[in-house]
C-alpha cells in the first residue's frame, strides 16, 4: 500500500488539440469509500468492497484501520475486478495502535476517526501533511469533549493531536455550527458507542452518506425534520441514533464520484467540439449542486440511466461543449457542491456575464485557503475576479477566452498549494484557455483522483507529463 508523499510534479498545459470524446469512469467516491473502510472495520464480519477509491487519502484510512487491529486486504477476482476485503474488529474492540496515525492529506479521515476514537477505550497519536496540519481541528474536538474523549492538539487546535478516548462516552444532542458533514459524522461515529440517544442538529442538511452506511451496516438512524414548525422546516434536520450499537458486516459498492466527475465535465463544457460520457456517476441530491448550477448556466448536460447500484442512485453524465452564460449560486446550495466550486469558478471565467457565488466561507478551510487560491488561479490566467465578504464574484469573458477565438484566458502561472481540487482546475483551464498555464505541482492529484492525467488524455487532452 502506497501512501508516501509524492514529489513535487510541474505541468505546463497547452489547450487542448481538439475536442475531448469518448466514454469514461472516474474513481470511486471518496467520501463513501473513507466511510465503508471504518464502518467495515468496526463491524462484526467480513466486508467486501468494491469501487474502492484507491487513493492517497483513502489509503491512508486502510493504514489506520489496520493499526486499529481490522484485516484488509486487496484481491482481484476472477474477473480482474479489484475488491477490497475487511474483517471487522467487532465487539472486542479497536486496538491501541503502536504507532502515530498519519492522516495524510485527508480532512475526512482526521476528522471522522477522531470521532470514532472519542469513545473507544484507546489512547492515539494522530498526524498530517503540512496542510492538513494546518486544519482546524476545534470543530470536532468541542463535541467530542462534551461527549467525554480528551484531546491534546497543537496551538489552534491544529495537528498533531493526541486522543484520550474514553471507555464511558456521554450521548449528546449537538446542533452544527457550520455545515459540515465531517462534524455531523464524527458526533454519530462517537454516538455510536455511549450509552443513549446522540442527536446531531443540521440548520442545513450536508450529505448524508454516514446516516445511509450505518444503516446499511445495520444500525437504524432516525432522521427527522428540524423545528417542525419553523417556516424553513423542510430544510434542517435532527438526525439521532441509540448506543451502544453494533454493526454488521455488508458488502458495499462505492460508485464514482461526483466531485471527481466535475472535472472532466467542465472540461468538456469548455474544449470546444467536446462530446462525453462520464459512467456511473453518484447522484445523491446532497452532491449534486453542480450538476443543478451547470443547467441553470445552459450547459448541454444531460444525466441518463438513472438506476440503483449498491444503494446509491447513479447515472451517466452526457455532456457537450456549449456556450454557458452567468449564475448567481444561492449560498444553501453550498454544501451540495462544496468540492465543486474551484472548477465551477473555471466554467464562469469562461461564461457570458459576471458570476456570483454566494457563502463560501467554508472554503478557506479546506485543503488549501481554496477561495484565495481560486481567486488567485483566475487572477493569474487574466480573469477579472473579487470576493465579497464570502461570495465569489467572476467576470466572465464568454467565448473570447478560448484558444479558439483569440485567447483571453491563460497564460499564468499557479501555485496549488498542496491542494488536488487546485491542481485540476487549473489543468481545466489550461485546456480550455488560449495561452499555455503553468503548474508548480500536480503530485496531490494523486489524494483523490491518480488515473487523472492518464484519463484526460484517453480523452484527447494531450498532455504533457515532463
Ligand atoms: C466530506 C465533507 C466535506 C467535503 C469533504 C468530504 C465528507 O467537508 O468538503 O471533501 O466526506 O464528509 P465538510 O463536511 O467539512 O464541509
Amino acid at each position: 500500500m502506497k501512501t508516501s508523499s509524492p514529489a513535487a510534479r510541474p505541468l505546463h498545459v497547452v489547450a487542448a488539440p481538439a475536442g475531448l470524446k469518448g466514454r469514461v469512469r472516474v474513481p470511486g467516491d471518496k467520501s463513501i469509500s473513507h466511510r465503508a473502510l471504518m464502518f467495515a472495520a468496526l463491524a462484526e464480519g467480513r466486508t467486501q468492497i468494491t469501487g474502492l477509491l484507491e487513493g492517497e487519502d483513502v489509503l491512508r484510512t486502510a493504514q489506520a484501520m489496520q493499526a486499529l487491529g481490522a484485516e484488509i486486504s486487496r484481491n482481484v477476482d476472477g474477473a480482474g475486478k479489484v475488491v477490497w476485503s475487511v474483517t471487522g474488529c467487532g465487539p472486542q474492540g479497536l486496538q491501541e495502535p503502536a504507532r502515530v496515525l498519519d492522516m495524510g492529506n485527508s480532512g475526512t479521515g482526521a476528522r471522522l476517526l477522531s470521532g470514532l476514537l472519542a469513545t473507544r477505550p484507546i489512547n492515539t497519536l494522530m498526524t498530517g501533511d503540512d496542510s492538513l496540519c494546518a486544519r482546524p481541528m476545534q470543530r470536532v474536538t468541542v463535541p467530542l469533549s462534551d461527549m467525554g474523549a480528551r484531546f491534546v492538539t497543537r496551538s489552534g487546535g491544529r495537528l498533531p493531536m493526541a486522543v484520550e478516548g474514553t471507555g464511558n462516552g456521554k450521548a449528546i444532542t449537538y446542533r452544527l455550527p457550520v455545515a459540515s458533514a465531517q462534524v455531523k459524522s464524527a458526533v454519530l461515529l462517537a454516538g455510536l458507542n455511549c450509552a443513549g440517544e446522540t442527536v446531531v442538529e443540521e440548520p442545513v442538511p450536508t450529505r448524508d452518506h454516514t446516516e445511509n452506511m450505518l444503516r446499511h451496516f445495520g444500525v437504524p438512524v432516525r432522521v427527522e425534520p428540524l423545528e417542525p414548525s419553523a417556516p424553513q422546516a423542510d430544510t434542517g434536520k435532527r438526525i439521532s441514533l441509540s448506543g451502544p450499537a453494533r454493526l454488521t458486516a455488508r458488502d458495499v459498492t462505492v460508485p464514482g464520484d461526483p466531485s471527481s466527475a466535475a472535472f472532466p465535465l467542465v472540461a468538456a463544457l469548455l474544449v470546444p467540439g467536446s462530446d462525453l460520457v462520464i459512467e456511473t456517476v453518484g447522484l445523491n441530491p446532497l452532491r449534486t449542486g453542480l450538476l443543478t448550477t451547470l443547467a441553470e448556466m445552459g450547459a448541454a448536460l444531460e444525466i441518463r440511466n438513472i438506476r440503483t447500484e449498491g444503494g446509491e442512485q447513479v447515472g451517466d453524465l452526457h455532456v457537450r461543449a456549449g456556450p454557458l452564460k452567468a449564475v448567481d449560486v444561492p449560498a444553501a446550495r453550498a454544501p451540495a457542491m462544496i468540492d465543486e466550486y474551484p472548477v465551477l469558478a473555471v466554467a464562469c471565467a469562461f461564461a457570458a456575464g459576471t458570476s456570483r457565488l454566494r457563502g463560501l466561507g467554508e472554503l478557506r478551510v479546506k485543503e488549501s485557503d481554496r477561495l484565495a487560491s481560486t481567486v488567485a488561479l483566475l487572477q493569474a490566467n487574466g480573469v477579472e475576479v473579487e470576493t465579497e465578504g464570502d461570495d465569489l464574484v467572476i467576470h466572465g469573458v464568454g467565448a473570447r477566452g478560448s484558444a479558439t477565438t483569440g485567447a483571453a484566458i491563460g497564460g499564468g502561472q499557479v501555485r496549488t498549494r498542496m491542494d488536488h481540487r487546485l491542481a485540476m482546475s487549473a489543468i481545466v483551464l489550461g485546456l480550455a484557455g488560449g495561452k499555455p498555464v503553468a503548474i508548480d505541482d500536480t503530485s496531490f492529484i494523486e489524494t483523490s483522483f491518480p488515473a487523472f492525467i492518464s484519463l484526460m488524455n484517453e480523452l484527447g487532452a494531450g498532455l504533457q507529463v515532463p
